[in-house]
């Protein structure tokens, strides 16, 4: 694998400092850690037809899916004080495909009965048992400008650069050339709305605005569609309002675990993954010029699909 990766084309990101390097493998760019994730799950995760994958680009709400995902799906075994969201975080209780550990975040999985797990793989470079296995798969995707903030943020803050030496114009550039975690961008989300055109029943896409705006509804079909659907009872004793609750920002980003952890003594600390969550930040970061261009590109790309990104 590592005399493969030495031949792919390279990119070292210039407002990081030099100090991030993405391969672009199967046109899509990724840090070398997880692109051997990804290629070791691609050779053999062997997925289950009953499994319902949470997918994604990077900073566009998994966190926040996870964590319904995973009230939802648990719903039964744990309550607000005895759920693991407490004391892990919620990227310890969903397993991550590409991670190095995922064969022990398997065997947890096993143990709960839990059919999720996560990736930001492209849909095109989903393990190949994942597509003809049938299983399900959730996408959540984000207003393109807030991505792009969040991304910057995460990234200059996991590096432990201050704004004055990561400037947010380069950023943006490399952004919009398509570099950017497991971009380009447009083409992670227009893998996974063709497929969900082609396979209604076994792709739901989700819009993190469209949950902010209208959580009830969308967490209602999110549950529906994995497979763990609301009783009217439990609607009726106010479970889908308690688990909106819950992993709302505003309480999963005040607890302890989440403001002051660091996963299995790993690299990033817990807090990174809840910043601020506010729709429309970026127009804190952009001109003008950089909103214009962005749109006009987006809309490019996107006018054939109804999709407002
Ligand atoms: P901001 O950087 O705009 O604040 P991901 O989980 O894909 O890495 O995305 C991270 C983004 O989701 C961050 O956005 C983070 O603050 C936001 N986020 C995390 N938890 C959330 C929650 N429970 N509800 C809404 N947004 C959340």
């Amino acid at each position: 694998m590592e005399d493969m990766i030495k031949t792919l084309p390279m990119h070292t990101c210039s407002w990081l400092k030099g100090k991030m390097t993405m391969y672009k493998y199967q046109d899509f760019w990724v840090i070398k850690h997880l692109l051997e994730g990804g290629i070791r799950a691609q050779q053999n995760f062997k997925a289950e037809p009953s499994d319902v994958f949470l997918c994604s680009a990077p900073k566009t709400g998994t966190t926040w899916l996870k964590s319904l995902a995973f009230a939802i799906a648990t719903r039964e075994k744990f309550d607000e004080s005895t759920t693991p969201l407490l004391t892990k975080l919620v990227h310890e209780c969903v397993p991550f495909l590409e991670r190095s550990e995922v064969e022990e975040h398997e065997n947890n999985r096993k143990k709960l009965s839990l059919p999720l797990m996560a990736t930001h793989l492209p849909y095109a470079s989903l393990p190949e048992s994942v597509l003809s296995s049938n299983c399900k798969i959730v996408y959540i995707y984000r207003n393109i400008k807030d991505v792009i903030v969040s991304q910057y943020h995460f990234m200059r803050e996991a590096l432990k650069l201050p704004m004055e030496d990561a400037p947010f114009e380069e950023a943006f550039e490399e952004f919009y050339q398509g570099v950017s975690g497991y971009g380009p961008y447009w083409d992670h989300v227009l893998g996974y709305w063709k497929a969900s055109l082609e396979r209604p029943d076994k792709i739901l896409l989700l819009k993190y605005e469209d949950l902010k705006s209208e959580p009830k509804n969308n967490v209602k079909k999110l549950a529906d569609f994995i497979g763990y659907p609301f009783s009217a009872d439990e609607e009726k004793a106010g479970v889908v309002d308690n688990i909106i609750r819950f992993c709302g920002f505003e309480n999963m980003s005040n607890l302890e675990v989440n403001k002051t952890g660091k996963p299995n003594g790993g690299m990033l600390e817990n807090r990174l993954y809840y910043r601020k969550a506010k729709d429309g930040d970026w127009k804190n970061y952009f001109t003008d010029e950089m909103k214009e261009k962005i749109e006009k590109l987006t809309d490019e790309k996107f006018s054939e699909t109804g999709l407002v990104l």
